[in-house]
């Protein structure tokens, strides 16, 4: 049985209670916290750094999927892992070497994925796939939260889907395949069968009252994908 896993993302969340929000959302049901780090230079928007994941830590009961939207991104995977991260990833564009930056990510103890943004080739993943243990792709423009999801993502998430199932067959390796941007209880399904297991969503959360509700049903819409 397919296992799969929702990732909210706190971009959407009350800033001036970031703690509590977190503990709320893992209450309701959260598999992971997503935390969307933007740098205004590598994406036109500013969020928050390695202090906050450290001072949010304590509150995180389960792992921590820092999101990496800045470049260069060496000195900050570094500080993320110390403030944190269970999980980081970055954009192959915000580093010179991207070998050299998934090897730092492990060697700093955490689990290491890239991120695709819609208009970035999926052969980039290639010849790193030893090295990757979660791919994260973009079905928005990363910098927002609350866009819509671009329907031309489902071909890729098809075709990278295919990629990860020839790796698994040849390593005996799982990767993951994460999706971010404009997910909601409407789409989460046809994603789900297009071939993502885990699925980030910010506004689709945090724009409820109820957390547990939208979380539920998204589990609902993905429990009626994996029987059709
Ligand atoms: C966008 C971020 C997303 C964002 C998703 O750059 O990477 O994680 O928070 O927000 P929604 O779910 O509202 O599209
Ligand atoms: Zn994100």
């Amino acid at each position: 049985m397919q296992q799969f896993r929702i990732a909210p993302s706190i971009l959407s969340a009350d800033f001036a209670r970031l703690g509590e929000e977190v503990t709320n959302v893992i209450q309701a049901g959260a598999d992971l916290i997503h935390f969307d780090v933007m740098d205004n230079h590598y994406v036109p928007n500013l969020t928050f750094g390695p202090m906050i994941c450290a001072a949010l830590k304590p509150y995180a009961t389960v792992p921590m999927d820092v999101h990496l939207m800045v470049e260069p991104v060496d000195d900050l995977i570094v500080s993320f892992a110390k403030a944190g991260a269970d999980i980081i990833t970055f954009h192959p564009e915000a580093t010179r070497h991207v070998d050299r930056s998934l090897s730092l990510v492990r060697d700093s103890g955490c689990k290491a994925g890239l991120v695709l943004n819609p208009a970035t080739p999926v052969y980039l993943l290639e010849h790193v796939l030893d090295k990757l243990d979660t791919i994260l792709l973009m079905t928005v423009n990363p910098g927002f939260g609350g866009q819509s999801f671009i329907p031309q993502s489902l071909v890729k998430i098809r075709q990278v889907r295919d990629l990860l199932d020839m790796y698994a067959a040849e390593s005996g390796r799982r990767i993951s395949l994460k999706v971010d941007g404009g997910i909601k209880v409407d789409n989460i399904a046809e994603v789900a069968r297009a071939g993502a297991d885990t699925f980030v969503a910010g506004s689709a959360i945090f724009g409820k009252p109820d957390y547990r509700a939208v979380i539920d049903a998204m589990r609902q819409e993905l429990a009626a994908s994996s029987k059709e």
